[in-house]
């Protein structure tokens, strides 16, 4: 027999929109769990993955799902926190995710963190859906715990009934603003040419047995080819954080989306300085239904199959990069997978110029990202670098020519106490933010006052 074990992943979802607008208590409401309540500030600090078996789906969506229809093991939801950016889940030169559900607040609408995810999704040509969150908010609503959304807003008033749809409808209109045909989910026939949108509350948990249910018919019906792969192959994965874990050094937070990790497995790991060669020590997981960032006891685990987040120990793991790939070694020739692993990290293109700005930015996706925003303004960028921002970033950027160029474009990034003093110090100009756009538009500001 072949060393073969061809099986159906998870489709990984991840969970987008603007800050605040539900993305985490919608995902806690699927979880049963409560992790809004112990987030600091209520703000969401990093990144998790929460794998949702189909039987748990089932459960919730009642009479929506027939769990027989599917073959699929569930879903594996990716929670991003509106200030970070989405461009961070990527894999081999596309988006990490299958698929995705942008989360917007009936009340507030298009945000800037939406429009920023609508663009990463048309580029990354990621299927997405539209929660439309909150209908809970609306003046006179009578909230059916738990119930589908058509259903619910059968039993509201005329008043509310039209209220709701005036809101679900400007949303309609600024996906149709965007380049994107949308209907309430009901009407879609085809959702590959038009955006479903299913009207939800997080608080009371109408609409999410529909929501819960598009998702799962949409990744059957459109995805399972792609989720077939052969678990027993070495692991290939994408880091979404890097951190200190008490009692294990530094150590990465990342989704394996191809073959198994184990923990007797070497690894390839994209670094600051090119890739990083290392032994697993441990593998830390999360059982089903919790959270990988607010578990306190790590379970161990001796592998982990594709797709499914994990937490992996191992020493010099200190210059590794969020959104850097993951490649395990094996069986494979070593110098193979290193240079699979730097061919990857060539792939994040950041064209750098003699003379241009500084930028640092979270993570290798969202640098390429704000690189490929400057490059189409025509602002040449002499430095891109994934990390916080340190006194030798100010010093490239005062030799950086033209006074236009003496800036240092950060985004989302900490800007260290003796970078800023010698920021000022030296003259050269500090932007921080987390839009991308943003930040680009005060660098623009910025330049028309030099210029005038
Ligand atoms: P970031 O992670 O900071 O980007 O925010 P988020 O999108 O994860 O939003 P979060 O889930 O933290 O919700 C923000 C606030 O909105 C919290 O106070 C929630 O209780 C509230 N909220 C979320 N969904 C609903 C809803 O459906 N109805 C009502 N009434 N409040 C909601
Ligand atoms: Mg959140």
């Amino acid at each position: 027999t072949t060393a073969t074990d061809d099986t159906l992943r998870t489709p990984i979802v991840a969970v987008l929109g603007h800050v605040d607008h539900g993305k985490t208590s919608l995902l806690d409401k699927i979880r049963g769990s409560a992790v809004t309540a112990g987030e600091s500030g209520a703000i969401t600090q990093h990144i998790g993955a929460t794998a949702v078996p189909l039987d748990v789906i089932s459960e919730i969506a009642g009479d929506l799902v027939d769990p027989t229809d599917f073959d699929l093991p569930g879903l594996l939801f990716i929670d991003t926190p509106g200030h970070h950016s989405f461009s961070t889940l990527r894999s081999r030169g596309g988006a990490l995710a299958d698929i995705a559900i942008l989360v917007v607040d009936v009340n507030d609408g298009f945000q800037p963190q939406t429009l920023e995810a609508i663009d990463i999704l048309k580029r990354t040509q990621t299927p997405f859906i539209v929660a439309a969150n909150k209908i809970d908010t609306v003046p006179g609503w009578n909230p059916n715990e738990g119930q589908p959304v058509q259903q619910t807003m059968d039993a509201q008033s005329d008043r509310v009934q039209s209220d709701l749809n005036e809101k679900l409808y400007e949303i309609i209109g600024e996906l149709s603003d965007n380049g994107f045909s949308a209907d309430m989910y009901w009407r879609v026939q085809n959702f590959q040419a038009n955006i479903g949108v299913v009207p939800v509350s997080a608080e009371t948990s109408e609409g999410i047995p529909d929501l819960l249910t598009v998702m799962m018919g949409l990744s059957q019906r459109y995805m399972k080819e792609e989720m077939e792969i052969d678990t027993s192959g070495p692991g290939v994965g994408t880091v979404l954080e890097v951190k200190d874990t008490q009692g294990f050094g530094t150590t990465l937070d990342a989704i394996i989306y191809d073959g198994t990790i184990r923990n007797d497995d070497t690894i390839v790991v994209g670094g600051l300085q090119g890739p990083i060669v290392t032994d697993v020590r441990a593998l830390l997981r999360p059982r089903p239904l919790e959270e990988i960032r607010t578990e306190q006891e790590f379970e161990q685990v001796e592998q982990v199959a594709a797709a499914d987040g994990v937490k992996i120990a191992a020493p010099e793991l200190g210059d590794a990069m969020a959104g850097a790939p993951i490649r395990v070694i094996r069986n494979r020739d070593r110098k193979e997978v290193i240079a699979e692993v730097e061919e990857e990290l060539a792939e994040i293109e950041v064209t750098t110029q003699e003379e241009g700005v500084v930028i640092k930015a979270d993570t290798l996706g969202s640098l390429e990202a704000l690189s490929s925003t400057l490059e189409e303004e025509e602002i040449p960028v002499m430095r891109a670098e994934v990390g916080a921002v340190a006194p030798r970033d100010v010093r490239v950027a005062e030799t950086a020519g033209e006074p236009t160029n003496q800036a240092i474009l950060a985004f989302s990034v900490e800007v260290l106490d003796d970078a800023r003093d010698l920021a000022e110090q030296e003259d050269v100009e500090l932007f921080e933010d987390d839009v991308i756009y943003q930040l680009v538009e005060s660098y623009d500001d910025h330049v028309t006052a030099i210029e005038e």
